[in-house]
């Protein structure tokens, strides 16, 4: 595989860690620049403190590296952040244009922003979600994310800087955890399950939202970073599904292998956040523009998941 120099912002991430290592795997650890603002004491390969918010800083690494690809992964999500919204919007925004503008002031030739299914408000089709489906984003988060699709196409109509975006679903691996978001749940699940603890669910049973298995997730980011510059037709975000469930569904899947273990619910200001998302989404345009196809579905998941984080947790007695 021919080499190049990739920075990645968030790499301490839920998506950033599994991610960075992927692509040590393909471009090899000295193409690799792993980022964050601090250091993981397991991490392994090149890395650098970047606080997004400081533009001279990215300036630096990516003069330092010879930059040619930025992915951008650090964020706020949709809980967290709506415990300080102003705070949300100033940080996620200011990290965000950084990245582009320092890409198109460095010459960079390539940027990947992750959008969400939190750009979709009540205002949208709610089951199979259209590409181009009205924006009512409820949560600073999703506000953030929006406005982020449109300065994505902004930075390509006017300085042709090629900014590739999906809209991530929520993800689900045994390698990393998520941290503030609506969805986390179905990854929390997986290791109560695991460690014999009784599941306490903060979405009701029945609420259906769109998910991906961690590997779906790093393969789609990836081959949407590798096509062809004339196959991305879309310069705001693609729309990208894996599969759908309700927090029922994944507990009766975690229950063929666990059959004693128990769920209960409490819902809090996440269901009115959840309640607001798509139910399922219509991924078409990015199956046609780059030939996007997921490969997991809630059972297959499940058995991973829970051979992964049951090997996990026998390894930790
Ligand atoms: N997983 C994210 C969240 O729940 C959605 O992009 O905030």
């Amino acid at each position: 595989m021919q080499s190049k120099n990739i920075l990645i912002i968030g790499a301490n991430g839920q998506l950033g860690s599994v991610l960075t290592k992927e692509l040590q795997s393909i471009y090899g650890k000295e193409s690799v620049i792993a980022s964050d603002v601090f250091l993981d004491t397991e991490f392994d390969g090149i890395f650098e403190i970047i606080d997004a918010t400081d533009l001279d800083k990215i300036n630096k690494i990516i003069n330092k590296y010879s930059i040619k690809e930025i992915y951008h992964l650090a964020a706020i999500l949709s809980a967290k952040g709506e415990e300080k919204p102003l705070w949300t919007w100033d940080l996620n925004i200011k990290m965000m244009l950084n990245v582009f503008e320092a890409s198109r002031l460095n010459k960079v030739n390539k940027v990947f922003f992750p959008s969400s299914i939190a750009v979709f408000g009540d205002k949208a089709q709610l089951i199979n979600t259209p590409q181009s489906a009205f924006l009512n984003p409820s949560t600073v988060y999703g506000i953030s994310k929006a406005a982020g699709e449109n300065w994505a196409q902004y930075y390509f109509t006017k300085y042709g800087l090629d900014i590739r975006s999906i809209r991530y679903p929520g993800i689900i691996g045994y390698q990393s955890m998520p941290g503030g978001g609506t969805t986390d749940y179905a990854v929390d699940i997986y290791h109560s399950a695991v460690k014999n603890e009784i599941f306490s669910c903060f979405l009701d049973s029945e609420t259906k939202l769109p998910m991906m298995f961690m590997s779906d997730a790093i393969r789609s980011t990836i081959e949407l970073m590798q096509s062809p510059i004339e196959n991305i037709k879309i310069r705001t975000s693609y729309n990208l599904a894996g599969m759908s469930f309700s927090p029922n569904q994944i507990y009766n899947e975690i229950k063929k292998s666990y059959p004693d273990f128990k769920i209960e619910y409490e819902t809090d200001f996440r269901q009115t956040i959840a309640d607001k998302w798509p139910k399922s989404i219509d991924d078409k345009q990015a199956r046609n523009d780059w030939g996007w196809k997921p490969k997991f579905d809630l059972t297959s998941m499940t058995s991973i998941m829970l051979e992964k984080l049951k090997e996990k947790y026998n390894k930790q007695v």
